[in-house]
């Protein structure tokens, strides 16, 4: 099942996400859920905060980007409670854009690697090394879980500029073909 998505402005993707545990309800359904939601989208990334489900879960294909990129995962990836553990190597920029915030795209500063620790959909622990455009992704959806997005990482004349345009968004006045939950968007009149 396709589901919304909840764009700029919405509450959920302000809070830091939540651990679950197996008993968490339908949880299979919800991941094949992101993740035809994510192709459907034609994202490489999805959090779950942005489902509206404030848990610490978000799953990834970077399969798109393998002919430009030749250290992307030809594998989708399941994160369940994902912790960073470290970042390091240098700082490098990449546009970024997101489906909670459409039809904007940014050059976002980050480093090239980290180490994070996560549990896969059977709920093993794991703790892998990621870089270049892996890290990127995994380092954007792990902002999602933490609350945060990829403008709150952009300069402050950047954020000025963008200010317009996001409150659009947040109402609902964005040009968007998946379909979306607009916190300000005002009801309509007939
Ligand atoms: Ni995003």
């Amino acid at each position: 099942m396709i589901l919304t998505i909840n764009a700029y402005g919405h509450p959920t993707l302000r809070k830091v996400a939540q651990d679950i545990d197996s008993n968490y309800p339908n949880l299979e359904q919800l991941i094949n859920d992101m993740f035809e939601t994510m192709y459907h989208s034609k994202g490489v990334g999805l959090a779950a905060p942005q489902v509206n489900h404030s848990i610490r879960l978000m799953v990834i294909d970077t399969i798109p980007f393998k002919k430009e990129y030749p250290e992307a995962m030809d594998m989708k990836m399941i994160m369940i409670n994902p912790y960073i553990v470290e970042e390091t190597g240098n700082e490098w920029l990449y546009n970024e854009g997101c489906l909670s915030v459409p039809n904007i795209h940014e050059d976002v500063l980050r480093k090239s690697k980290l180490k994070i620790e996560y549990l896969d959909e059977n709920f093993n622990e794991h703790e892998l090394e990621f870089e270049g455009i892996n890290a990127r992704v995994i380092q954007h959806e792990y902002d999602h879980l933490e609350g945060k997005l990829f403008v709150d990482r952009l300069t402050p004349l950047k954020k000025m500029l963008l200010k317009r345009k996001l409150t659009d968004i947040s109402k609902g006045i964005v040009d968007v073909d998946y379909k979306m939950n607009f916190p300000f968007q005002s009801k309509k009149k007939y």
